[in-house]
């Protein structure tokens, strides 16, 4: 290692978005004079409102984390039975689902935009589908329509992942207004980030009502009974008020990650052993920059450079989630498999310098 690259401080993948501190302190001082840290504070319905406001979005009910949301979704529409979702994802999405006691049933994705293959979800609907829980991957959004046709033929509901997909649109629309619910994640490495944190916007009021109620231990509005099997699925006040203040600068957060998203792309795009997820419906949010290598061998060499310069891409999302045989039962779905194999995400995030994705291009140049 050189003297250089001994002092060059570490590049992940992401790095989380920060507000300026002074944002921050000053709802803190409010949170500590009025000394409540949770439970439908001012913060987290100021937080929900504010989203709303943004997006465009009739409701939002905040959870702990995009996996808690995921739960209450497959909860709040009282899902029994198998649920269709893709095989390039996060494990969340599985564990979600079999937490709730459904059964994961993986469709294979489309080589190009990554997402759900929608022409091979019906090939694994049987009297016990239930649902379809397509992934906005990368915050690419999924062919929404096509899963609507599907969804009503079949009567399922259909929950989207979007913990991605803060900002991505579909028909001019931000992309957490489709489903019967949407979920979103606020986790540290996302576009919006509350520290931890997730929330889901439902389609019906009255699914709104039992999204809060079921957040809330299973109470109902009175808290008088319990009325469902609950979570406590808060987010705090001080998560809520890092929400605030890290809202305002989403759209200065979207713009940067596309300027650098596009130049990579045009940087990158003529290498023939590359390939790139395709943008078909809607607009994407920037989220990630994957690229797909033809070799893994390759892919391997190329970490490693990267990793001697300090630089750390993530396969992400490997391996596919159908292979861990420890907890779901399938059998291959190859085009997923081969892309978890292949893929890597470069950095790519709000205060990434320049000079380090020149480096990270022309190692690329290099090694593919
Ligand atoms: C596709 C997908 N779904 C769900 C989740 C879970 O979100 P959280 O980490 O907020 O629980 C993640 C997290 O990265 C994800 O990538």
């Amino acid at each position: 290692m050189t003297e250089k690259t001994k002092t060059t401080p570490n590049t992940y993948v992401t790095k989380p978005f920060l507000a300026p501190l002074k944002d921050y302190n000053d709802l803190l001082k409010d949170i500590w004079d009025c000394g409540i840290l949770t439970n439908d504070g001012q913060f987290v319905n100021r937080f929900e409102n504010l989203i709303c406001k943004k997006f465009g979005l009739s409701n939002y009910i905040t959870f702990s984390s995009g996996t808690t949301a995921l739960q209450a979704a497959i909860k709040g529409l009282q899902l029994e039975g198998e649920i269709i979702t893709t095989a390039f994802t996060w494990i969340a999405t599985v564990s979600a689902i079999k937490n709730e006691r459904c059964k994961p049933i993986f469709c294979d994705i489309d080589e190009d935009t990554l997402n759900i293959d929608i022409k091979k979800i019906e090939n694994h609907i049987t009297d016990k589908t239930v649902a379809i829980m397509p992934v906005h991957v990368f915050g690419n959004p999924c062919d929404i329509d096509g899963i609507k046709k599907i969804a009503n033929r079949y009567r399922l509901k259909v929950i989207y992942d979007a913990a991605h997909a803060i900002g991505s649109e579909y028909n001019g629309k931000s992309i957490l207004s489709y489903g019967d619910v949407s979920v979103l994640s606020t986790h540290a490495t996302k576009l919006l980030n509350t520290g931890e944190g997730g929330g889901c916007v439902a389609g019906k009021k009255i699914i709104t009502e039992k999204l809060k109620g079921i957040r809330f231990f299973g109470y109902n509005k009175d808290k008088s009974d319990i009325q469902f099997d609950g979570l406590n699925g808060k987010l705090t006040e001080l998560q809520s008020a890092l929400g605030i203040v890290n809202l305002k600068y989403i759209d200065k957060v979207i713009s940067d990650r596309k300027i650098k998203y596009q130049y990579y792309y045009s940087a990158l795009r003529d290498i023939p052993a590359l390939s790139f997820q395709k943008i078909e419906f809607g607009k994407t949010n920037y989220s990630y920059f994957p690229i797909i290598i033809e070799s893994k061998k390759k892919l391997f060499k190329l970490i490693d450079k990267l990793n001697n310069h300090n630089i750390y891409p993530r396969r992400y999302f490997y391996p596919s989630v159908n292979i861990f045989k420890n907890i779901v039962d399938s059998d291959e779905r190859k085009i997923s498999e081969k892309v978890a194999n292949h893929v890597l995400c470069l950095p790519l995030f709000y205060d990434l310098d320049f000079d380090i994705i020149d480096q990270i291009i022309s190692l690329v140049k290099k090694e593919i």
